[in-house]
């Protein structure tokens, strides 16, 4: 039973200019009626399935435009966030901006963000808990190296990556009640790589998280929180993710640029809502 839905984001990376943004949204809206399955139009009307795009920063206002004329309704996140709300912060940009703009999600604390922009536990927390505060959704990503992996790490670093990224139960739990916390579970090992974990590798990782939420805000607060499996999930793998109870839909990179798999992927969340 998919109790919250299926949620499918596609995370463009570095990738799209304005022109070719606009060429996305335009053949996602002109093949969405033979891609999807009927039931699909009943998922998105009722909040059931949903769609994300997160595209570069300067494409956001291009993507926002285009997904009001969408066939179907697409949220547009950003990449980042600052913290503080304006300042002497060169190169970034806050929530304020995205408002004017109508957006209102934030991706938080990617791997690439941490490997190559020196993103740590405590600057995640603080974009949690500012953009949170500003109303923000926020999609929170977490996830183990291979190394991690193999020395069998995964539980304490997911355990360290949540409680790190996450304010503490007794200031900011109300906040998480609402859903509008998402947590992305993506093992570093499967970003990019063509390597999916199994999905029982990414039920266990789920459960984990789902009982680390529960200990934190209680069950009512866990039971509302959106749990992504991302790395390298593709139109072929995700039936069988998205079939996993903890798993409650993907953060896609590489397949999400294609607009004929980024339906694919859709069609495999109506399928899991329709089978619920
Ligand atoms: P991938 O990326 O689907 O290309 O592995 C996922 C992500 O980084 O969010």
């Amino acid at each position: 039973m998919k109790t919250r839905g299926v949620l499918i984001a596609g995370n463009w990376k570095m990738n799209f200019t304005l022109r070719e943004t606009g060429e996305f949204f335009a053949k996602v809206k002109g093949d969405a009626a033979k891609a999807l399955p009927a039931s699909a139009s009943s998922a998105f009307a009722t909040g059931r399935l949903r769609a994300c795009v997160i595209p570069p920063m300067l494409s956001l206002g291009r993507a926002m435009e285009a997904a009001r004329e969408a066939a179907f309704p697409i949220a547009v996140a950003a990449q980042n966030a600052h913290w503080e709300k304006k300042g002497a912060f060169t190169g970034e940009l806050s929530g304020p901006m995205l408002q004017e703009l109508g957006i209102s999600w934030v991706l938080n604390g990617h791997s690439e963000r941490r490997q190559y922009f020196g993103e740590t536990d405590e600057t995640v927390r603080k974009r949690t808990e500012s953009l949170l505060e500003q109303g923000f959704r926020v999609i929170l990503c977490i996830g183990e190296t291979r190394e991690e992996r193999e020395k069998g790490r995964t539980t304490e670093v997911l355990t360290r990556q949540l409680s790190g990224a996450l304010p503490e139960a007794g200031k900011g739990a109300a906040k998480f009640l609402d859903g509008r916390l998402v947590i992305a579970y993506e093992p570093v090992w499967a970003i990019g790589t063509g390597l999916t974990a199994t999905p029982a590798q990414a039920e266990e990782a789920h459960a984990t998280l789902r009982k680390l939420l529960t200990d934190r805000f209680g069950s009512e607060a866990a039971s509302h929180t959106p749990l992504l499996y991302g790395g390298s999930v593709t139109p072929e793998n995700a039936d069988s993710l998205l079939a996993c109870p903890n798993v409650d839909g993907a953060l896609v990179g590489g397949a999400s640029l294609k607009p004929e798999s980024f339906l694919a992927l859709l069609a495999a969340g109506a399928r899991a809502c329709a089978q619920s």
